[in-house]
C-alpha cells in the first residue's frame, strides 16, 4: 500500500488521535478506506494505552467524528511501516527527525509538518490543547480539517 501515514504528537492523546481520526473519516466518506493504513502516535510515553483526552473526544463526537485509538509512543518500526509522518509542532519534528537519523534501517519515510498541508492559515504549529480550555480543542479540530483535506487532495493528484 502506497499510503501509509503516521500521526505524530506528544502525548498522543489530544492531536495526533485527532489527526488520524478526521482523516480517516474523510477516506471513509469518500469511500477510499482500503486505500490507506493510518495510525498515530506519541514522542513520550506517559498516556501509552489511555483513550484519548475526554475533552478532545467529545469536541470531535460534535462534529460526527469518532476518536477510537489509543495512546502508544513512537517505535523505530514505525520508520520502516509508514512511508509517511505527519507531525503536529515543531518539537514533536524535530524529535521525531531526530530519531530518524538515529536509525541505521534503510526506509523512504518522509516527514512533515502537518499544517504544511494547510490552506487557510499560515500557522506552522498545531497547538497542545491540553492544560487549555475547551474552545482549544475545537481550534485544534479546525486546523486539523483544513490540514487533512489539504493532505488528501494531494495523496490522491499523485496518485
Ligand atoms: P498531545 O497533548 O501531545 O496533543 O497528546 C499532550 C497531552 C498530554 C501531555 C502533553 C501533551 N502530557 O504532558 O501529559
Amino acid at each position: 500500500m502506497t499510503n501509509r501515514l503516521l500521526f505524530v504528537c506528544l502525548g498522543n492523546i489530544c492531536r495526533s488521535p485527532a489527526a488520524e481520526a478526521v482523516f480517516l473519516h474523510k477516506v471513509d466518506n469518500k469511500g477510499l478506506s482500503d486505500q490507506f493504513l493510518v495510525d498515530s502516535a506519541g514522542t513520550g510515553g506517559w498516556h501509552v494505552g489511555n483513550q484519548a483526552d475526554q475533552r478532545m473526544r467529545q469536541a470531535a463526537l460534535k462534529r460526527g467524528i469518532e476518536i477510537k485509538s489509543r495512546a502508544r509512543q513512537i517505535k523505530r518500526d514505525d520508520f520502516n511501516k509508514f512511508n509517511l509522518i505527519l507531525t503536529m509542532d515543531n518539537s514533536n519534528l524535530a524529535d521525531v527527525k531526530s530519531l530518524y537519523n538515529d536509525i541505521t534501517i534503510e526506509t523512504n519515510c518522509l516527514i512533515y509538518p502537518i499544517l504544511s498541508f494547510a490552506t487557510s492559515t499560515d500557522i506552522v504549529e498545531v497547538p497542545d490543547p491540553y492544560y487549555g480550555g475547551e474552545s482549544g480543542f475545537d481550534y485544534v479540530l479546525d486546523l486539523l480539517e483544513d490540514a487533512t483535506e489539504g493532505l488528501l487532495k494531494k495523496l490522491l493528484e499523485s496518485g
